[in-house]
C-alpha cells in the first residue's frame, strides 16, 4: 500500500509543472470530480468554479473526513483554499447563504475567502417557474432537468434581460427596474401558467427585490471582479484549479443538445467562464466513470437497461440500497447471473446501479448505468484534450468475470471514425460494438498502488490507456480520499 505521504508526493510530482489545472467530467456528470479535486487541491492555492449553477452536486471530504455536498461553493472550501465563483457560474443568493451556513458548520467555522463575481447571472424564483413551463410544453420530449432553472438562467442571460449579482447593490428602484425587464418578458407565460393551474403564487418584481435586498448585505464584501482576482493571483505565481460542473455530454454546445445542462462544461469553458486568457490553462484532467451514468433524458449509447426502469428502481427497492442482508443477497444473485453469462440488460443495469448506489445527489433520481464506452471517451478526449485521465469507481468491476466494453460505434451500417459522433437526433442509430474484457475476482476496494492490483486489473487499465491514448493518472478504488491509485 502507498502511504498518504507517498501519495501526496506522487501527486505533487504529477502536477508540479502545471500552475493551473482544469477538471472536467468526461461523461454525463457524477463522475466523482469532487473526489479528484479534493485529492489534488492540496497542490493548488485557489479553486475556481467556472460554469453551471445549483443543479450540480459535488461531494468532498474535509481533512477530518466530514462529508460536504456543495452545489454552488467550490470544493476548495473543504480544505480552506481560496474559492472563486467565477462569472460563468450562475448565482443563487438564498442557496449560497444556506450552503455557506451548512458548510461552515461542517468545517468548524473556518471559512476561506470566497469571491463571487459581480456580473454573474442572478437566480430568481421566476427561473424555476419558467423551467417548469418549458418542461411542461415539451410534452413527451422532456429534458428531465434538475428543476433549478439552470437552462432559463443561461437562456435569459443570452436574451440580455438577466439581473446580475452586482444589481443587488443598487437602490431598490433600480433593482426593481432590472427585475421588471425580466418579469415583463415572462408575464404572458406566467398568465398562461396560472390559467392552467401550473403556478399560483408568482411574486412581483417588488417582492423579489425585497427578498433579495434583505440578504444582499451578507455577501457585499465578497462581490468582486473575479477575473481580476484570478489574473492577479496567477501573475504572482499562485496555483489555480478550475472546477468544472456537469460534464462533456451535458455541455450546451458539445453535449447531446437539447438534452444538456447550460453553460460550458468542457475544458475550454474555463477560459470563457473565468475571463482568463487561453495561455493560462496549462493542463486538463478529465474525470471518467468506469461505468458511465446518466440522469434525465437524452442519448446514452452504452446504456445497459432502460432509462425509465433505472429512474424508479431505487424507489421500488430502497432495501437494496441500504446496508443489510437484502442488499447482499441481491448483489450476490445478480453477480452469479452475470458471471454465468445469462444476464439480460436489466440484470446488468440493476446490479451496477445498486452496487454503485447510483442515485442523484441533487434530485435523488435513479441514475441509469452504461458500459465502459471507448468511442464516447475518444470524442470527449478530442473536445477536452486532457493531459490526464482520472478513472473513477474501478473497484465496481471486482468479482465480474468479463465486462462488455464498447470499442466502436457502427452507424448506418459502417464503423464511425474514432471520436466522431452523429447529431443528437441520430444517435439512436448508433449500434455499439462490444468486446468482452476479462476482469478479476479479487476485491480491489481501497487499493492505491498499481503494483498491488491483480494482474487482470492492471492489464485492463493498460489496454484502456492504449485505446484512449491518454495517461490514466488516477484510478479510484473506493470513496475514501486515499482509495485511489496515482500513476
Ligand atoms: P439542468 O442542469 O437542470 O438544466 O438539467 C439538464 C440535464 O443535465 C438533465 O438531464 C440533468 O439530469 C442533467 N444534470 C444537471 N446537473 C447534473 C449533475 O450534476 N449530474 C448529473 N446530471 C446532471
Amino acid at each position: 500500500m502507498t502511504t498518504q505521504t507517498e501519495q501526496k508526493n506522487l501527486l505533487g510530482k504529477l502536477f508540479k509543472d502545471h500552475q493551473t489545472l482544469v477538471v472536467v467530467g468526461g461523461n454525463w456528470g457524477d463522475e466523482g470530480k469532487g473526489k479528484v479535486i479534493d485529492l489534488v487541491m492540496d497542490h493548488y492555492d485557489i479553486v475556481a468554479r467556472f460554469s453551471g449553477g445549483s443543479g450540480a452536486g459535488h461531494t468532498v471530504k474535509t481533512p477530518k473526513g466530514v462529508k460536504i455536498v456543495s452545489h454552488l461553493i467550490p470544493c476548495g472550501l473543504a480544505q480552506n483554499k481560496v474559492c472563486v465563483m467565477a462569472r460563468g457560474e450562475f448565482f443563487d443568493l438564498k442557496l449560497f447563504l444556506k450552503e455557506l451556513e451548512e458548510c461552515s458548520g461542517l468545517v468548524g467555522g473556518r471559512v476561506p475567502p470566497i469571491w463571487i463575481d459581480q456580473m454573474s447571472p442572478l437566480w430568481t424564483p421566476w427561473h424555476a417557474l419558467l423551467e417548469n413551463w418549458l418542461e411542461h410544453a415539451r410534452g413527451n420530449s422532456k429534458v428531465g432537468t434538475t428543476g433549478k432553472g439552470i437552462g432559463p438562467l443561461e437562456g435569459l442571460f443570452k436574451l440580455r434581460i438577466s439581473p446580475l449579482v452586482g444589481n443587488l447593490f443598487s437602490e431598490k428602484d433600480k433593482l426593481v427596474n432590472v427585475l421588471n425587464l425580466l418579469y415583463q418578458g415572462l408575464l404572458p407565460i406566467f398568465s398562461e401558467m396560472q390559467k392552467l393551474g401550473l403556478a399560483t403564487d408568482i411574486p412581483t418584481p417588488e417582492q423579489v427585490a425585497e427578498q433579495l435586498l434583505i440578504q444582499a448585505p451578507l455577501i457585499a464584501e465578497r462581490v468582486v471582479d473575479t477575473a481580476f482576482v484570478l489574473h492577479e493571483a496567477y501573475s504572482k505565481g499562485q496555483r489555480v484549479m478550475f472546477e468544472g460542473a456537469q460534464a462533456t455530454g451535458l455541455d450546451s454546445h458539445w453535449g447531446t443538445y437539447p438534452f444538456v445542462s447550460s453553460g460550458n462544461s468542457v475544458a475550454s469553458g474555463a477560459a470563457i467562464g473565468t475571463g482568463l486568457p487561453m495561455e493560462y490553462f496549462k493542463a486538463t484532467i478529465m474525470v471518467c466513470k468506469t461505468l458511465p451514468t446518466r440522469v434525465g433524458a437524452g442519448p446514452f449509447p452504452s446504456e445497459m437497461g432502460s432509462r425509465e426502469a433505472s429512474l424508479v428502481f431505487p424507489k421500488q427497492h430502497p432495501e437494496f440500497f441500504e446496508p443489510g442482508q437484502a442488499r447482499e443477497e441481491f448483489l450476490k444473485d445478480k453477480l452469479a447471473v452475470i458471471n454465468q453469462g445469462q444476464a439480460n440488460p436489466e440484470d446488468y443495469a440493476q446490479y451496477f446501479q445498486v452496487l454503485g448506489d447510483e442515485r442523484g445527489a441533487t434530485t435523488g433520481r435513479g441514475r441509469s448505468v452504461g458500459f465502459l464506452d471507448i468511442p464516447w471517451l475518444r470524442y470527449a478526449n478530442r473536445i477536452n484534450n486532457p493531459k490526464f485521465l482520472a478513472l473513477t469507481r474501478f473497484d465496481m468491476l471486482s468479482g465480474v468475470k468479463q465486462l462488455p466494453v464498447v470499442v466502436g460505434y457502427k452507424y448506418k451500417g459502417q464503423m464511425l471514425a474514432p471520436s466522431k459522433l452523429p447529431p443528437t437526433w441520430q444517435m439512436d442509430q448508433i449500434e455499439p460494438v462490444y468486446e468482452n474484457w476479462p476482469c478479476w475476482q479479487e476485491d480491489i476496494y481501497g487499493i492505491n498502488d498499481f503494483a498491488a492490483l491483480p494482474k487482470a486489473a492492471q492489464e485492463f487499465l493498460l489496454k484502456l490507456e492504449q485505446h484512449l491514448n491518454v495517461h490514466i493518472a488516477l484510478v479510484g478504488t473506493g470513496p475514501e480520499r486515499d482509495a485511489i491509485v496515482v500513476r
